[in-house]
């Protein structure tokens, strides 16, 4: 595992394709039948990317506070944003952005110093070789296997994943639309190894059937963060890709308690923008994603430099504690009003402070009977953030929990 992933926090995904055209959902909608897949490609013709600025994304992106993103190479839908030669099937070829949006997206990335990751559907919903195209396919019954076309689809797919490392090294590739098949037809063993040798440093997503560097929990924090590597994927409203129709943009308040949440457990947060089909981001997502970043800007060393927090039950917030375990971030989601209590603390404290407005705030220590520390009771900070206040705790040497049963 590349420890700039582990590091990265935050990071913007990217549902752009020819779904934004109608603002229809992303592949499911012909899928499932809500058009049909005659009329969902004619989408292709009003696909402009008339005002994309690849340049505007990263900035915005470096502005939320993100390491890196991930763009949809390729969704379910089968329609590439790069031109494969090994396909038709592109906003190349077959529409008016008649241009590579990939190439121009992994420049502007690399040129603002955030990692480049692409998504790639393994299923192809448009494939003549690839054996279902829609749900009702799917769900009808036992597949008769042809296996000479099951072999045309993987060199396909082989050979568009070797078009996108060979052509912009992106330094992670996230995967999608494993769940069809099983492993001794995706062979994704096979794959990884293929990959890695071409890219040794490449990162790969779970949805590779077991063959994956980290999990990938969809849509909402796990209660139990896994012990690997994780990242959260989570939409801004209720859609991947651009619906005019979804106006239920989550408050800020919300997603920074789920950024809170996921960093706290040690995971990243892959926030999902879609932008509409000419490459412009809704104002909406916009003004989220920059009052995202000027709330890390304010309370950056909790959230970078950082690893998961200590077990829940110590504090009644998420917490995150420095990479070299001397420092406690406790993260109050409402301005403290008494005080912040700590229970279970052994190490000494040296010295508290309030995050953002650097307010060094009184602390004691109340009762305790060895080996149970006593309760540590930190006064609530004159000036809160408009948003989670962070408390900054400075222990004298590395944290030591105490976590038994108490005497008596
Ligand atoms: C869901 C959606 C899919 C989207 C993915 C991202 O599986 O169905 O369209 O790309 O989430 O994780």
């Amino acid at each position: 595992m590349q420890s700039w992933f582990t590091d990265a926090k935050l990071g913007i995904f990217l549902h752009w394709g020819v779904y934004a055209v109608r603002g229809i959902p992303e592949s499911w909608s012909f899928y499932n039948g809500e058009i049909t897949y005659e009329n969902y490609m004619k989408q292709l013709d009003g696909f402009t990317a008339s005002a994309y600025d690849p340049d505007a994304w990263a900035r915005l992106f470096k502005a939320a506070g993100a390491r890196y993103a991930v763009l949809t190479a390729k969704h379910h839908d089968g329609v590439a944003l790069w031109d494969t030669a090994h396909s038709d099937l592109s906003v190349v070829k077959r529409s008016p952005a008649a241009r590579d949006l990939v190439g121009p997206y992994a420049d502007a990335l690399r040129a603002h110093d955030l990692k480049v990751g692409l998504y790639f559907s393994h299923l192809d919903w448009s494939h003549p070789d690839y054996p279902f195209h829609t749900s009702e396919q799917f769900h009808a019954g036992p597949v008769v296997e042809d296996p000479e076309a099951w072999e045309r689809f993987l060199t396909f797919h082989r050979g568009q994943l070797t078009e996108l490392v060979e052509s912009y090294a992106p330094d992670l590739l996230w995967f999608d639309g494993d769940w069809e098949r099983p492993e001794e037809l995706w062979r994704m063993a096979e794959l990884r190894d293929r990959l890695m040798a071409m890219k040794s440093d490449l990162v790969v997503n779970s949805r590779l059937l077991g063959h994956g560097d980290y999990a990938t929990p969809e849509q909402g924090a796990p209660i139990t963060p896994p012990d690997g590597p994780w990242e959260l994927c989570y939409t801004i409203n209720d859609s991947w890709g651009y619906q005019a129709r979804d106006h239920d943009h989550k408050p800020l308040s919300i997603l920074i308690r789920t950024f809170v949440e996921t960093i706290s457990g040690g995971g990243n947060l892959l926030l999902d923008v879609g932008p509409r089909e000419d490459g412009t981001i809704v104002p909406e997502q916009e003004s989220r994603l920059r009052a995202l970043g000027a709330w890390i800007g304010r309370n950056e060393p909790a959230v970078f430099g950082t690893i998961r927090g200590i077990p829940a039950g110590h504090v009644y917030a998420p917490t995150t504690l420095s990479t070299d375990r001397r420092t406690l971030y406790v993260f109050c989601y409402d301005p403290p009003r008494d005080s912040v209590t700590i229970t279970g603390l052994a190490s000494k404290v040296r010295r508290i402070t309030a995050l953002g407005s650097g307010e060094e705030l009184t602390h004691r220590r109340f009762g305790g009977f060895d080996p149970v520390p006593g309760v540590l009771a930190i006064d609530a900070p004159s000036v809160a953030d408009p948003q989670v206040t962070v408390l900054a705790v400075e222990l004298d040497g590395e944290i030591e929990l105490y976590r038994g049963e108490g005497r008596g």
